[in-house]
């Protein structure tokens, strides 16, 4: 299981620390999520802080896009650093062309699919994926409760294209995480359960050794 703890949970005053010790601690990738208000209720960071993480840490970037038009937005985030781009087929643009966009920009592209969306969705796009992520929460707002009902998507996406990763991303915590890995879960994003531990190290071990 790879780890991805998510930025959204750091203290944003000390982002330099914090990466610091994630990395230390043995994350695999640092998650960032981009919120605009209007594809999402909540607005989080843009591309000015993304660029002044970059040099905190040599971890790859995976970049959650929870915005209106991806697209537009996909060669200034690889610019800024983003390694992997993950945008919502629930937004506007044409998610072959998103693709596209993130491949030509030299990023690896990831659709991402909200809880009332069916797996279904991925489908015609799982050729030239590198990762599907399957909400396990309304995105928004971290510190929700995982939804078990979330992974029969995540079997569903793994026994069709085994070679794709699968990310799950909200409510992730040392238990949540176990029936994820059953579910052939490859990458979980943890926020609230990494960063507001009294041991983040040691959550980041037991996540990535379920
Ligand atoms: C929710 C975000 C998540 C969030 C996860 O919209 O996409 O990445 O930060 O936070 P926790 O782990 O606290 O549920
Ligand atoms: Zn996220």
């Amino acid at each position: 299981m790879k780890v991805a703890p998510s930025i959204l949970a750091a203290d944003f005053a000390h982002l330099d620390g914090e990466l610091q010790s994630i990395t230390e601690a043995g994350a695999d990738w640092v998650h960032i999520d981009i919120m605009d208000g209007i594809f999402v209720p909540n607005i989080s960071l843009g591309i000015p802080v993304v660029e002044a993480m970059r040099p905190c840490t040599e971890l790859p970037f995976d970049v959650h896009l929870m915005i209106v038009h991806p697209k537009k937005y996909v060669p200034q985030f690889c610019k800024a650093g983003a390694d992997i781009i993950s945008f919502h087929v629930e937004a506007d643009d044409d998610p072959a062309e998103t693709i596209d966009e993130i491949i030509r920009c030299g990023a690896k592209p990831a659709l991402v699919i909200k809880p009332d969306t069916p797996a279904e969705a991925v489908y015609p796009y799982l050729d030239k994926l590198y990762m599907v992520l399957v909400m396990t929460v309304e995105p928004g707002f971290g510190g929700q409760s995982f939804r078990p009902d979330m992974l029969e998507k995540v079997r569903a996406i793994k026994q069709r294209a085994p070679q794709v990763l699968v990310e799950v991303d909200g409510g992730i915590n040392p238990e949540t995480v176990k029936e994820s890995a059953r579910a052939g879960v490859d990458v979980c994003v943890a926020g609230t359960a990494v960063f507001r531990a009294e041991d983040p190290e040691e959550v980041i071990r037991v996540l990535r050794e379920v």
